[in-house]
């Protein structure tokens, strides 16, 4: 079974997502907003009931009900208003966390977790430390979804098919991501052979602020990270072992410990299963140091 903790927008396209890509027979939606998860459940239901998928979306607000999932997405908690950083959501998800953590422990002491709510990094240690599960278990996802807005950037800019785009985000899920346009390509091409350093700026400074943009004008972000999810999750289901950026506790890669930080990493059936430390060059390795900063000054408030 899967498990979402957070019955809103998110959560909610995240288990449509993942039953339309048939990710297990049994997907569970959880929230404490009583009937949300119910109606959340039975309005994706009636879509996959049109389309004749069999895959069973239920949803409960009784943490019990999610005993025995293989992994536990969580996504509740406050979003970003317009004009918020992820960074200002802190003090109130952290506190949330706390509480999720707990049940996640009685519960599903087995289960791989996802954490998804902002800010994410601190979000991911706060979970890791709470749950005391090993960090292997925890793969906070951030990355794919800021990998999804890269590659629609280049997308634009080359004119060739999204299916050829690859790359790679990691850093902070914030301010302080590091879209890294020297381990990215079209088809196997160097995007930095085709793309001058102009546009190539254009496209890291696009990828960084369009979340800001969608919430500006639509109030939130949802099918994207709600996507995102349920590709992290498939990794995971399906033992894939692609290589993709998520939050993970770190313990001495890329020179940091006691903070989570986006790193590419092979997500299989065991959750994190290698973490895989590129060469950075004097820029990159500067703008990692700035987003382990900005997590560690963060982590240090709570
Ligand atoms: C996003 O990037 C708000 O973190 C959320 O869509």
């Amino acid at each position: 079974m899967i498990t979402i903790i957070g019955a809103g927008k998110v959560g909610g396209d995240a288990a449509l997502f993942s039953a339309l890509r048939k990710l297990d027979d049994e997907i569970l939606l959880v929230d404490i907003a009583k009937g949300l998860p119910q109606g959340e459940a039975m309005d994706i239901n009636h879509v996959l009931a049109e389309l004749g998928v069999d895959v069973d979306v239920r949803g409960t607000n009784d943490y019990a009900d999610m005993a025995g999932s293989d992994i536990v997405v969580i996504v509740a908690g406050a979003g970003r208003k317009p004009g918020m950083t992820r960074m200002d959501l802190l003090k109130i998800n952290a506190g949330i966390m706390a509480g999720i953590a707990g049940e996640i422990k009685k519960h599903t002491p087995d289960a791989i977790l996802m954490p998804v709510t902002n800010p994410l990094d601190p979000i991911v240690h706060i979970v890791h430390k709470e749950t005391g599960f090993e960090r292997s278990r925890i793969a906070g996802m951030g990355g794919m979804l800021d990998l999804s807005r890269f590659r629609e950037f280049i997308h634009r800019a080359v004119g060739h098919s999204r299916d050829s785009i690859r790359g790679l985000v990691i850093g902070e899920h914030g301010v302080n991501m590091l879209p890294l346009v020297r381990y990215s390509s079209v088809s196997g091409i160097p995007l930095t052979s085709l793309l001058d350093g102009p546009k190539l700026d254009e496209i890291i400074e696009s990828t960084k602020k369009v979340a800001a943009k969608v919430i500006e004008l639509k109030g939130a972000t949802v099918h994207a990270p709600g996507n995102a999810i349920s590709s992290l999750v498939e990794s995971v289901v399906r033992d894939k072992k692609q290589l993709v950026p998520v939050s993970t506790p770190l313990d001495g890669e890329y020179g940091y410990s006691g903070i989570a930080l986006g790193v590419p990493a092979v997500i299989g059936r065991r959750g994190v299963e290698k973490i895989i430390e590129l060469d950075l060059n004097d820029a990159e390795r500067t703008a990692m140091d700035t987003a382990a900063k900005n997590v560690q000054d963060a982590i240090s408030t709570i």
